[in-house]
């Protein structure tokens, strides 16, 4: 198979070019290295059936050729991180909407299956808003609440949301081979510590026996999931029939506190510095909204490929600390 992955030197994209590389696949990485880096395709670099491109996938004269020779397209390439996003507003807007137009429709215009990384900031703050007691799951169907223009934030979830519309669009009006997947949070080795994940950060902020920032009261909820069942899953849709025209959560039902989760953090990463509180304005400026809880129901997609999860946060936690230790210490 000839795969075009798009954003394939980021964090998933690069575990998920090594996974199809090794199924034989020929894969083609297209990624502008805004977030992601040359050194996560270190284990692919110069071997055959693989090439790295360097651009933007909002330039059609670079996208075109490489969507020409590709049978499926992993779309996963997108400004990421919170922190990026309130940071570069015009960027994340401008990238994300341009670069769903060129994608799809060179997809379409070659007969490529596009599967297209969504994400759980889609549905806003609706959990919150909806379920204020807290044992509801968001659902593939549910509506989407999110707040007002002003709050950056929304910008970033509406681009993605836009995303997905085109992709059902071509879909429905010419029945473009398209899967979509909102992740919710993926984790593991790799993963930037720099905009605003939480986990990577804590690990090095512990590693280096510095206290832990925890925004709010840390009594918000996420959930986590390894990024090795996340690729598992992706390539599964991929190659599901039935998966067509359709919308799957991707993430790890069960939650956690964020206090629970730098506990456990510290206790792995052997740190007995106590954490300090910020409130999110410090962190994100003015008019900044989390939300509570955002967990995923991730009823459908066991259904179409029988997903399972493997790693427990305590697995996830142990593999970052492991992978941070060689990167922190080989900074010291
Ligand atoms: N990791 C998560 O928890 C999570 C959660 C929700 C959604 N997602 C989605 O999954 C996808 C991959 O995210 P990730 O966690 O691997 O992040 P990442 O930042 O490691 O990967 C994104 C990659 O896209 C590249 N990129 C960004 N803009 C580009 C552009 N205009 N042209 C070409 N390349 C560009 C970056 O350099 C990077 O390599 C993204 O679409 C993201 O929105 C991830």
């Amino acid at each position: 198979m000839k795969v075009l992955i798009t954003g394939g030197a980021g964090f998933i994209g690069s575990r998920l070019a090594e996974l199809l590389h090794s199924h034989g696949d020929e894969i083609t990485v297209l990624d502008n290295l805004s977030t992601g880096r040359k050194e996560n395709l270190a284990g692919l670099e110069g071997k055959t059936g693989f090439r790295f491109v360097l651009g933007n996938v909002a330039d059609r004269s670079t996208v075109e050729p490489l969507v020409a020779q590709a049978e499926h397209v992993y779309h996963l390439a997108a400004p990421v991180g919170v922190k990026r996003i309130m940071d570069h507003p015009v960027l994340t807007i401008l990238d994300n909407v341009r670069g769903a137009d060129v994608m799809t429709e060179t997809a379409h215009k070659y007969g490529a299956k596009m599967l297209v990384a969504s994400t759980s900031e889609v549905y806003g703050r609706s959990l919150d808003l909806l379920d204020p007691t807290g044992t509801r799951k968001l659902a593939e169907e549910d509506y989407r609440i999110e707040g007002s223009t002003q709050n950056h934030r929304w910008a970033y979830a509406n681009t993605k949301a836009l995303d997905e519309f085109l992709a059902l669009a071509y879909y429905k009006e010419f029945g473009f081979q398209t899967v979509i997947v909102r992740f919710f949070n993926t984790v593991g080795p790799r993963q930037l510590s720099d905009y605003g994940m939480v986990i990577p950060n804590f690990v090095r902020r512990a590693l280096r026996k510095e206290p832990i920032e925890i925004y709010g009261t840390g009594e918000q909820k996420r959930s986590f999931l390894h990024v090795n069942d996340a690729i598992r899953a992706v390539v599964a849709l991929m190659n599901e029939p039935a998966a067509v025209g359709q919308v799957f959560n991707l993430g790890n039902p069960e939650e956690i506190t964020i206090n629970e989760l730098a506990r456990k953090v510290m206790a792995v990463a052997g740190s007995d510095v106590p954490p300090v509180y910020k409130d999110y304005q410090s962190a994100y400026g003015k008019g900044f909204e989390d939300m509570n809880r955002r967990t995923a129901d991730i009823t459908k997609i066991r259904a179409a490929i029988g997903f399972e999860i493997t790693y427990s946060i305590e697995e996830i936690i142990a593999d970052v600390v492991e992978y941070e230790r060689s990167v922190v210490y080989a900074n010291v």
